[in-house]
């Protein structure tokens, strides 16, 4: 059943014939380019940035030697910058460790910042023949409604069952056209939400199909309840600098930011519970200068309610503090940038 995805697919791709920029090319450096691009964002989008990057940086070699920001600044507005900082990384890293040539050894593809193993199963296919089936959520919609797979393609059995049924599948003397060719369809014909199944090459044998109800497939992993939580946000001022410490708790731990106190529902006892916090950072006598305004913010599956209290601290700085302008939380998380702004605004209303 799997092995006619492998001639059906293959003559619907030379038929389809779609017109990207990279097909057709062999250049592992341009098809790593394109493929680092397409994470998370859209082939039209794409296009354009690949073209203006390879004009400027034709190779790894004038990739490497530009510096950083001039290489963000080509890449702005495609977001998820840690992409792009790889990507920099990645080629001082092939000009220093692999004399400039993009390496053809899976481990060592595997091994570049950036590239995980969808990465290199889509790089070493197209560019080099490399018998590696590609796995992304467009490939996993494609076999879990042809096969009828059920559960959470991302985990357990239904995960073994996608990978399987895709080496099954993979056209090991066309990889990187077989890879492209599914990727293609998960995108164009075997949407997630309005399948055209009436002109979907694979529509005959698809068990989604069949069934009338091909969204049914794949089954998402049930949705975690949401949690409501109550915490204190204790901006603690020392003139119009705000003191932050790294966070250690259950929330936002390892970032900077105020203190964060739980409380046991809305408000209950946030002062208490605040000053408690304080002192575990070393903040003892700081004055309460007056509650902020209460905000809303959402971390996964939890929503938070948070209720900033603001304090003015004439003490000696304790060591793991860290001090910045009120005005300068641009770089802290949002919900602490949120907590900063709810005290500029007391402290604007409160007559001193
Ligand atoms: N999505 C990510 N890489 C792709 C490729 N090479 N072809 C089609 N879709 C893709």
């Amino acid at each position: 059943m799997v092995r006619q995805i492998t001639t059906k697919l293959a003559d619907w791709y030379r038929r389809s014939n779609q017109q990207l920029p990279w097909r057709g090319i062999r250049d592992p450096y341009a098809i790593w380019l394109s493929e680092v691009m397409l994470q998370q964002t859209r082939v039209s989008t794409v296009i354009g940035y690949w073209n203006r990057f390879i004009d400027k940086y034709p190779d790894a070699q004038s990739l490497a030697a530009a510096g950083l920001d001039e290489v963000l600044e080509l890449w702005a507005g495609l977001g998820y910058y840690s992409r792009c900082r790889n990507l920099h990384q990645a080629a001082k890293m092939i000009v220093t460790d692999h004399d400039g040539q993009f390496p053809r050894d899976p481990e060592q593809v595997r091994k570049l910042p950036g590239i995980g193993e969808y990465t290199t199963a889509a790089i070493c296919s197209i560019a080099f023949g490399e018998p590696l089936a590609v796995i992304d959520g467009n490939v996993q919609r494609v076999l879990c409604r042809y096969l009828g797979i059920d559960g959470d393609p991302r985990r357990g059995d239904a995960k073994h069952s996608v990978h399987e049924a895709a080496d099954a599948a993979l056209d090991c003397d066309h990889p990187g056209d077989h890879n492209q060719a599914m990727m293609d369809l998960g995108r164009s014909i075997c949407t997630p939400r309005s399948p055209a199944c009436q002109i979907c090459p694979l529509g005959n044998g698809c068990v989604a199909r069949a069934s009338g109800e091909p969204t049914r497939w794949p089954q998402p992993r049930p949705k975690r309840a949401t949690e409501e939580q109550w915490w204190a946000a204790a901006v603690v001022m020392q003139g119009q600098q705000v003191l932050t410490w790294e966070g250690d708790g259950e929330l936002l731990a390892g970032h900077r930011g105020p203190p964060l106190a739980r409380l046991a529902g809305p408000g209950i006892h946030a002062e208490k519970m605040a000053d408690r916090e304080l002192r575990r950072f070393g903040i003892e006598g700081a004055t309460l200068l007056g509650h902020g305004d209460r905000f809303r913010h959402a971390i996964t599956h939890r929503r938070l309610q948070i209720y900033p209290l603001v304090y003015q601290f004439t003490g000696e700085i304790p060591e793991a503090a860290t001090t910045i302008p009120i005005e300068e939380g641009g770089r802290l998380p949002a919900l602490h940038r949120k907590s900063l702004a709810a005290a500029r605004k007391l402290l604007l209303e409160e007559p001193r």
